[in-house]
């Protein structure tokens, strides 16, 4: 019954986006819209064709460095006199009116400016992190999300998200970890092209949908040490075969928009790296969209130290193939003088201007640019009862359920004594998540709200426990820990003494996650262990609930604790939707889209690495294989890792045949059957290990999964057809293609289990 309401929310929010029948890929040519550009561009000069290039965010939200002397009525006259493009972190129906009045009313061309936002889990009717979403394993879910997303900005007056971000992420230190779809590229793919279909819906002209912007192109993840913009040093085959797959898979879903990253690439920074977005984005994959800088990235090339000065940086992003400057004040400063001089032709300008009046004219803002700003829609969608709905249900599926040992959960609703311990199950923040767009500040169900909705307040015994942060807390605000008062513990152990079971919410707070919020120690921070292991000698009835943006050190509590349920940072209906999971109403499903470390020295730590030279050894002895002398190598949980209330059986694995020619396929069938009590979900795995190539090859890659929902005592054939396209990679030769040899092939329920098969492509 649920899941017959689920699928009723999610049809009717994504059938909304589609309110006409024009089926234009968003970014690409379309004749009658070439020729208005044409028309357009005879009539405007060259400061105000530079004009088009230049972003700057209002003065009344940061999202970055905030940029000195600078106040309403320059960005006006920037206005005015055609120099500027586009403004970010301009919201509200009433505000992007405004701003868009002064461009139609007072610049000479009327040119409308395109009003973007970090858009990235929500607008006001906050979603879980992306990397929560991306456990749900489930596309349709994530394109909700994203859909439900661009229907209230829209409403809003925005016309584009810097979403989605899909870089891969390898290493749970980067802050970043919380914004993408985790460490594997398929997954990834999947993912990106999912949300962007949301955000884009299927015709860019609607009133409900908003240009898309995949970043940050490219290997922003993979920053040394997961420190935020560090260094990036990788080879072209990392590249290929694990950075750009999410990236092109957004390009094949027909996004609008690229950003660039602030990271440099083997020495050359993101956004002047010719081979990135010039060779690559627009030659190879024939991207006919536009690209952002990061915010003053182009600038930045300074301090990489590749260029001296803003001519210079101006002159190397723009030939590289940076469209559009976000707040770096750096073309709009030097590109008229290097046109004029002739050291970049004005080509290069057109080129840029062309592609993002392209996508303006696709938003169809030279038509109604007001369409977006509607204060009425803005009033009756924002919040609406559908929308948070769909975000519980989201939720829901986002859930990780890690251990379960002798089935304490799912908790019986009568009778039951609930102590809820610590900060984080009172916080209607942190769940909110960081990069959390318009969402208003405690406005989230906690878990305490959520246990009470669905038991009552009655069997519920609440106790904070020690302080987790002190003092204030916020987007550009560090985070402090408490690590010393120790107030609390001895009400929070009574109240674990005088109860049936235990709830114990830990974690991070959603600030000590996304952008600048590196960290070398990933366990659980300030007095939260002490906490743990004081409550569990008290009351062994313990359910972890761990709310975190990242992969945590969690060893102790994996050893100990019976019952632990990952729910990252879940958005406005957090409460609601782990109280749906603790009480068995919705049976979890999720699955772990990023492996968890035993210790943070393993980082960066992912299922599908290479072999090395020396794969194998003795752990009680022998000393030159690929190891740590301390730590063993393999995670705490794998990759595709979750568990259900439910068990699962795989058995007959069948292949079609054992040998695939090039233009062949092979269907592999499996059974899957629900041998425990409760009906539920299982993602089922397909992974492929190509063992012998012109490039050392990933132990295993996952190429398929397929989420079924079985009944107890239930069986169904799942099955997956392969062809050359999984089996293709970015060899020797410098091409994509399937090199013939053995393969190896498993079936399971996560990455480090599963049914194992064989065959030969000749
Ligand atoms: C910097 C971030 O890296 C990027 O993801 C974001 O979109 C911009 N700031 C704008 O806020």
């Amino acid at each position: 019954m649920k899941n017959i309401l689920f699928r009723i929310v999610v049809l009717t929010i994504l059938i909304s986006s589609c309110n006409s029948t024009d089926q234009k890929k968003a970014g690409s040519k379309d004749a009658e819209i070439e020729s208005r550009i044409d028309d357009l561009m005879a009539k405007m000069t060259l400061d105000e064709k530079i004009g088009q290039l230049n972003q700057y965010t209002s003065r009344w939200e940061m999202t970055g460095p905030a940029p000195e002397n600078v106040d309403s009525m320059f960005i006006y006259n920037m206005i005015k006199e055609g120099k500027l493009g586009s403004m970010l972190n301009v919201t509200g129906a009433y505000a992007t009116r405004n701003v868009q009045k002064w461009a139609i009313d007072s610049s000479r061309l009327g040119i409308p400016l395109l009003l973007a936002y970090d858009v990235i889990h929500g607008y006001r009717t906050m979603f879980p992190i992306p990397l929560a979403e991306a456990a749900s394993w489930d596309p349709e879910v994530v394109k909700l999300s994203a859909r439900v997303a661009a229907i209230e900005s829209a409403a809003s007056g925005l016309h584009w998200t810097f979403a989605p971000m899909v870089d891969i992420a390898r290493d749970a230190r980067w802050g970043r970890v919380m914004e993408g779809s985790g460490e594997d590229p398929y997954l990834g793919a999947k993912m990106a092209y999912a949300r962007v279909k949301g955000f884009q819906g299927d015709d860019l002209a609607a009133d409900n949908t908003i240009a898309a912007c995949a970043k940050h192109f490219a290997a922003y993840g993979f920053a040394e040490a997961g420190r935020d913009y560090n260094t990036v040093d990788l080879g072209e085959r990392t590249l290929q075969n694990i950075v750009f797959p999410p990236f092109k898979a957004c390009v094949d879903a027909g996004v609008a928009t690229f950003m660039n990253a602030f990271n440099v690439v083997d020495g050359i920074p993101a956004t002047a790296n010719a081979y990135l977005q010039r060779d690559i984005l627009k030659g190879d994959w024939e991207f006919e969209g536009f690209v952002v800088s990061d915010w003053n990235s182009v600038g930045e090339i300074i301090t990489h130290g590749t260029a001296a000065n803003k001519k210079e940086a101006a002159k190397l992003a723009i030939k590289a193939g940076s469209d559009m400057d976000m707040e770096g004040n750096v073309y709009i400063d030097a590109l008229k003088e290097l046109v004029e001089e002739g050291t970049v032709e004005e080509s290069l300008i057109d080129d840029a201007v062309r592609r993002i009046l392209r996508v303006k004219f696709q938003l169809g803002l030279f038509d109604d640019p007001y369409k977006y700003c509607n204060a009425e829609r803005e009033k009756e969608l924002i919040l609406s009862k559908e929308h948070l709905d769909a975000a519980r249900e989201v939720a829901k599926k986002s859930i990780v359920l890690l251990k379960n040992e002798s089935g304490l959960l799912p908790l019986a609703k009568n009778n039951t004594k609930i102590a809820v311990i610590g900060e984080l199950a009172e916080s209607k923040d942190v769940p909110l998540g960081s990069w959390r767009a318009q969402a208003i500040t405690n406005s989230g169900v906690s878990l305490l709200e959520g246990i009470q909705n669905a038991v009552g307040s009655s069997q519920v015994l609440f106790e904070k426990g020690p302080d987790y942060t002190v003092g204030e807390r916020g987007f550009a605000i560090p985070v402090y820990i408490n690590n010393t008062d120790l107030s609390g513990l001895n009400e929070a152990k009574r109240a674990a003494r005088k109860s049936d079971v235990v709830v114990l919410a830990l974690g991070e707070d959603c600030f000590q996650t996304g952008e600048g919020r590196s960290q070398t120690d990933i366990s659980l921070k300030g007095l939260q262990q002490r906490l743990l292991e004081e409550i569990y000698s008290i009351n062994k009835n313990v359910v972890v609930v761990l709310m975190n943006g990242r992969p945590l050190e969690i060893n102790w509590m994996a050893e100990h604790i019976p019952s632990v349920l990952e729910t990252w940072h879940l958005g406005s209906e957090a409460g609601n939707a782990i109280a749906d999971v603790l009480f068995g109403v919705y049976n979890p499903s999720g699955k772990l889209p990023v492996s968890f470390p035993r210790s943070v020295g393993q980082q960066p730590l992912y299922y599908n690495h290479l072999s090395t030279g020396r794969p194998f050894g003795d752990p009680n002895g022998a000393v030159f294989w690929s190891h740590y002398t301390d730590e063993s190598n393999a995670p705490l949980y794998p990759f595709g890792y979750g568990l259900s209330y439910t068990t699962f059986e795989y058995s007959d694995l069948k292949l079609s045949s054992n040998e695939m020619s090039e233009s062949g396929n092979i269907k592999v069938a499996v059974s899957v059957k629900n041998t425990g009590k409760f009906a539920g979900e299982e993602v089922v795995q397909l992974y492929i290990r190509d063992l012998v190539g012109s490039i050392s090859r990933p132990v295993k890659e996952l190429k398929g999964f397929e989420k079924i929902s079985l009944t107890p005592g239930e069986s169904k054939e799942v099955n997956f057809t392969i062809t050359t396209k999984e089996l293709e990679f970015f060899g020797a030769s410098n091409e994509w293609k399937a090199e013939p040899g053995e393969f190896k092939l498993w079936v399971g329920t996560n990455s480090a289990a599963g049914l194992e098969a064989g065959f030969v492509l000749k």
